[in-house]
C-alpha cells in the first residue's frame, strides 16, 4: 500500500516474518535473525528511487551499456540503539553505504528528545539519506533526528521502520512532509506509555535480550 508519504511493504515474506517477530514467544536469537532478514526486504523497497546511470561493459558475448548506481554512496543513519538492528541487515545489501549514528533520550520532565550523541557522514547534501529506527511511535525522536540531519545538509531523506503508529506518521507528515516513510506495518494506536499496539514490545529489549 502506498500513499504519497507512506509505503507499507505488504509482501508476503515481510508480513510472515513480522508476525513471527510480534509473537512474544520468539527468542532473542530468533528475533535478531528475523530482523536481519526483514531489513533486507525493506531495504530493497526504500532504495527504489536511487539514481541510476549506465556504463559500458563487455559481457562474454558483446559490449553493452549497462545500468549502475550513480552519485555518492548513500548514507544510513541509525537512531540508537534499536536502529542498529535494522542497520546490520541493510549493510549486508549495501556494504559501501556511509553510516551515521544519532543518540537521543527522552527528558523525563519535558518528555522531549535530548541529543546525547551524533556522528554523521560528510556531504549529506549529495547523498540519499535513510534514517532507520524499528519503531515510529510518537514520532518525537524521528522528527528530532531529521531536524538534525537537515541542519547538517541532508535534502534527499527517507525514514525506514518496522512498525509505525498513526500518531507517529501524522507527526512526521506535519514536521517533515518531504520525507517518505517505508514500514512493514501501520498498527492501530499508541498506548498510554507510548508503546505501539498491537506492536511487538520494546524493540531494543527484544533484539538485545535486555529488560
Ligand atoms: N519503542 C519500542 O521499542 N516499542 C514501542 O512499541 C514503541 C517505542
Amino acid at each position: 500500500m502506498t500513499q504519497a508519504h507512506l509505503t507499507v511493504v505488504d509482501h508476503p515474506l515481510v508480513q510472515h516474518k513480522l508476525t513471527l517477530m510480534r509473537d512474544r514467544t520468539t527468542s532473542t536469537a530468533g528475533f535478531r535473525r528475523l530482523l536481519r532478514e526483514i531489513s533486507l526486504l525493506l531495504a530493497y523497497e526504500v532504495t527504489r528511487e536511487l539514481e541510476m546511470t549506465t556504463i559500458r561493459i563487455e559481457t562474454p558475448l558483446c559490449e553493452m551499456q549497462a545500468p549502475t548506481l550513480e552519485g555518492k554512496k548513500l548514507a544510513l543513519i541509525s537512531i540508537l540503539r534499536a536502529g542498529n538492528g535494522l542497520l546490520d541487515g541493510i549493510l549486508e545489501l549495501i556494504p559501501a553505504a556511509r553510516v551515521g549514528f544519532i543518540g537521543l533520550y527522552r527528558d523525563p520532565e519535558t518528555l522531549q528528545p535530548v541529543q546525547y550523541y551524533s556522528k554523521v557522514p560528510s556531504a549529506l547534501d549529495a547523498r540519499m539519506t535513510i534514517v532507520v529506527d524499528p519503531m515510529l511511535a510518537t514520532g518525537n525522536s524521528s522528527v528530532a533526528a531529521i531536524d538534525l540531519l537537515k541542519a547538517a545538509g541532508a535534502r534527499n531523506l527517507r525514514f525506514l521502520c518496522l512498525l509505525a503508529s498513526p500518531e507517529g506518521v501524522a507527526r512526521m507528515r506535519e514536521a517533515h512532509p518531504d520525507v517518505p516513510i517505508v514500514t512493514a506495518a501501520l498498527d492501530e494506536r499508541l498506548d498510554e506509555h507510548g508503546y505501539i499496539v498491537p506492536g511487538l514490545g520494546d524493540a531494543g529489549d527484544r533484539m538485545f535480550g535486555t529488560k
